[in-house]
């Protein structure tokens, strides 16, 4: 297999090829969505709400995002892995970012990380881009900020927003950043955006015009039912199989249904 280089994401781009992008936080879904054939396996900081229940991605560690990623590149044989340096690992500090990136890349294996934020980061940015480890942006809705937004609501419609997200995103792509994700803005905004750069953008929540998708997997399969913004496109109920299965189990272990003669040694 080929492996997925950031070079082949550009190639995507350049003949029109859209990029498909789901999020992995262990071995046993990595290599269920690398197998798929997902371009770009991301360890979101999201980890924080689906694996570990925290309310907001900020409590996520960057030692607890490391024993994601590295969990999710021992399951990848094909696509970009690429990993979120988390809230308190990088902002105003990029010393403290070029750190944590090499620590991610170290000790995970992965392939590249990805950072919230425009000019307000761009230091960070160019630090860890020197050190030859190729980064992602992530623009519009940065849930590690959302408590100077105070709500989940979409991002950029108002015109000094939408203009600032431009400049952003150029800045990005001149400081030598790969891609850019594009969180939960006008499907308009995200064509602009799209059109007016040569990198390739990954949208959520942002309309058809992004070079790429990403969701998070565990919202797409259905096993997280609670969270369901219009954005959301559901492919499976896993709640309800899985629900349905171990209800099964536990009243064929009450039956003593479970295990028969042939499960028994
Ligand atoms: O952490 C995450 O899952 C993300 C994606 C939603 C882009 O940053
Ligand atoms: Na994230």
């Amino acid at each position: 297999i080929k492996r997925i280089t950031t070079h082949i994401l550009q190639e995507m781009k350049n003949r029109g090829e859209k990029i498909s992008c789901l999020t992995a936080y262990d071995y046993s879904m990595a290599r269920i969505v690398d197998a798929a054939g997902v371009d770009l396996i991301l360890v979101g900081d999201s980890a924080s709400n689906v694996m570990a229940g925290h309310e907001t991605t900020l409590p996520i560690t960057l030692d607890q995002m490391i024993y994601h990623a590295s969990s999710v590149v021992k399951g990848v044989k094909r696509a970009l892995v690429v990993v979120d340096i988390p809230f308190g690992s990088y902002q105003g500090n990029s010393s403290e970012a070029l750190r944590s990136a090499i620590r991610i890349m170290k000790e995970s294996g992965a392939h590249a990380v990805k950072m919230e934020g425009g000019a307000e980061i761009k230091e960070s940015i160019i630090r860890v881009l020197s050190a030859g480890i190729p980064v992602m942006g992530h623009l519009g809705l940065t849930p590690q900020s959302i408590y100077k937004f105070g709500t989940y609501s979409v991002r950029a419609k108002e015109d000094d927003e939408a203009t600032k997200l431009i400049e952003d995103a150029k800045m990005l792509e001149q400081c030598g950043a790969f891609s850019v994700v594009l969180e939960k803005i006008p499907a308009v905004l995200t064509k602009k955006v799209s059109e007016q750069l040569t990198i390739p953008t990954v949208g959520i929540g942002a309309g058809p015009d992004a070079d790429g998708q990403i969701l998070v997997v565990h919202d797409m399969l259905g096993i997280n039912k609670e969270f369901k913004p219009r954005f959301l496109r559901r492919y499976a109920d896993l709640d309800t199989i899985m629900h349905e299965a171990i209800g099964q189990y536990v009243a064929d272990v009450k039956a003593v249904d479970f295990p028969n003669a042939k499960e028994s040694y």
